[in-house]
């Protein structure tokens, strides 16, 4: 089946339909289509991805500065350094939120636009700058988001990640940010996606610093990337104002159970919990599963007195990124009871190669996060697609199939609302078309088409159909 026979098929099987309630007992249903009052909606962007002005107003180097530049390690050796001149056209990008209607914006600050080295003096410049982005943001009635971090490591720190004296010094940094901001920033998040910058850039080196670390070492990066986020917390709180909410942005492996069974849906349940104990397992819990530890060994993460309790900190709220599924089934003959299913050559996929089409992690995904967990409130940080996004000869982009992959997510979205789980938000990625890291600018995933050459920003038919969806508070 290809993916667009796939989508359709999953508006009937598992998307739209499955909530909606038959009203008249024979008569054709209309499905309720709604979501619950005072849903937030957003988009999502990141300040590498789409700020460029990589040298304007003192902002110092990143380790994707670095890596951009070194010859072969993005696709036509792109860099950040002008992507989408939002640094000076953050007025305009705005605009198109206003006009989209949402509600909220996720958006990330550049941490060596604030602290050029990492650490030590403030640079007045770069607060200034997010000062007036979130300024004029609630000027247009759009409450910002805030990430803390999303992968722009401030080149001089020594050793990156590998150095545990990152993770404090990026408590300082977020710390210092949110005595600045939270008197109009209600909602920080710590880091974005912990797996991705930790693994992708020292275990498989794809992303920036670009290591192939032996496995102790990545664990270490790891406990790292958790511990920073378990600080993060602690000194947001000690310095932002009484009310203000914090969580994190992850991408937590999602497992679907491949039939929807008790023994499958439990083996899922068990799927998230055991392959995400390095990030959001022992975030939520404030420790390291006893099995992950022995499964790791003499490569366990060393860590020190309080590191865990720090880990652990309560969260106001977690926000998922959630793009693909893994399909899982209970397995009795496998060590921990479940076998995770390999996507086939022919699972269907939208035009990222890692990106497979499955709108049920949107539902599993929420489920297991609430019933393993609880948290106080949900958000989605993200969820979008690229897509084959060509304009045509009227200068517009039909990008119909990213239309058909947001519906089928939002309809298993809704279906978690629906059952009265927790979710209160969802950002979609991206508002823009922007750096799309190692794939560099091959790989679009706005809802706003961005002409590189020209910096010209033009909505594409997704960004009509969601602006619909956001009048409607309702899938259309
Ligand atoms: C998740 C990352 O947070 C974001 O930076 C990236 O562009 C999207 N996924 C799409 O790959």
């Amino acid at each position: 089946m290809d993916r667009r026979s796939f989508i359709g098929a999953g508006i009937v099987a598992g998307g739209m339909a499955a909530g909606g309630m038959p009203r008249v007992a024979g008569a054709a249903a209309a499905p309720d289509l709604g979501f619950p009052k005072d849903f937030v909606w957003g988009c999502a962007t990141a300040s590498y991805q789409i700020e460029g002005a990589v040298k304007a107003d003192g902002r110092g180097p990143t380790i994707w500065d670095t890596f951009s530049h070194t010859p072969g390690k993005t696709a036509n050796g792109d860099t950040g350094d002008v992507a989408c001149d939002s640094y000076h056209r953050y007025a305009e990008d705005i605009g198109l939120l206003k006009n989209l209607g949402v509600k909220a914006y996720r958006m990330s600050i550049a941490w060596s636009r604030i602290f050029p080295e990492g650490r030590g003096q403030p640079n007045q410049k770069g607060i200034d700058y997010y000062n007036r982005v979130i300024d004029g943001l609630l000027a247009a009635g759009i409450a910002p988001y805030v990430t803390m971090f999303h992968w722009d490591l401030p080149q001089a720190l020594p050793g990156e990640w590998r150095n545990r004296d990152t993770a404090k010094a990026f408590a300082d940094y977020a710390g210092f940010m949110a005595g600045k901001l939270s008197d109009r920033v209600h909602r920080f998040m710590t880091v974005n996606e912990l797996r991705c910058f930790t693994d992708l850039g020292h275990m498989q080196g794809i992303h920036a610093p670009g290591l192939q670390l032996p496995a102790a070492e990545v664990n270490q990066v790891r406990h790292h990337g958790v511990l920073a986020h378990g600080l993060g917390v602690q000194a947001i709180r000690a310095h932002a104002r009484a009310g203000t909410e914090v969580g994190i942005a992850d991408n937590t492996s999602i497992f679907v159970p491949a039939i929807e069974t008790p023994e499958h849906i439990a083996a899922a349940k068990k799927a998230m919990r055991d392959e995400n104990a390095m990030f959001l397992t022992a975030i939520m819990e404030g420790a390291y599963p006893p099995e992950y530890l022995a499964a790791a060994g003499a490569a366990a993460p060393k860590v020190q007195a309080g590191d865990m309790a720090a880990i652990g900190s309560p969260l106001d709220f977690v926000a998922l990124n959630i793009y693909t599924p893994t399909f899982v089934k209970a397995d009795p003959s496998a060590p921990r009871g479940y076998t995770p299913l390999p996507h086939l050559p022919q699972s269907p996929r939208m035009a990222s190669p890692w990106l497979y089409v499955g709108p049920e992690a949107a539902y599993w995904g929420v489920r297991a996060v609430s019933e393993l967990w609880k948290p106080k409130s949900l958000f989605i940080s993200e969820n979008g697609t690229s897509a084959d996004d060509v304009l045509n000869a009227a200068g517009l982009d039909d990008d119909a199939d990213r239309i058909m992959y947001l519906r089928n997510y939002l309809g298993q979205f809704r279906r978690a609302t629906a059952e009265g789980f927790p979710l209160h938000g969802y950002f979609l990625w991206s508002l823009m078309d922007n750096f799309e890291w190692a794939d560099g600018y091959t790989k679009r995933f706005g809802i706003h088409y961005v002409d590189f050459a020209t910096q010209k920003r033009t909505p594409k038919l997704s960004a009509q159909w969601y602006k619909e969806l956001i009048r409607r508070n309702a899938l259309v």
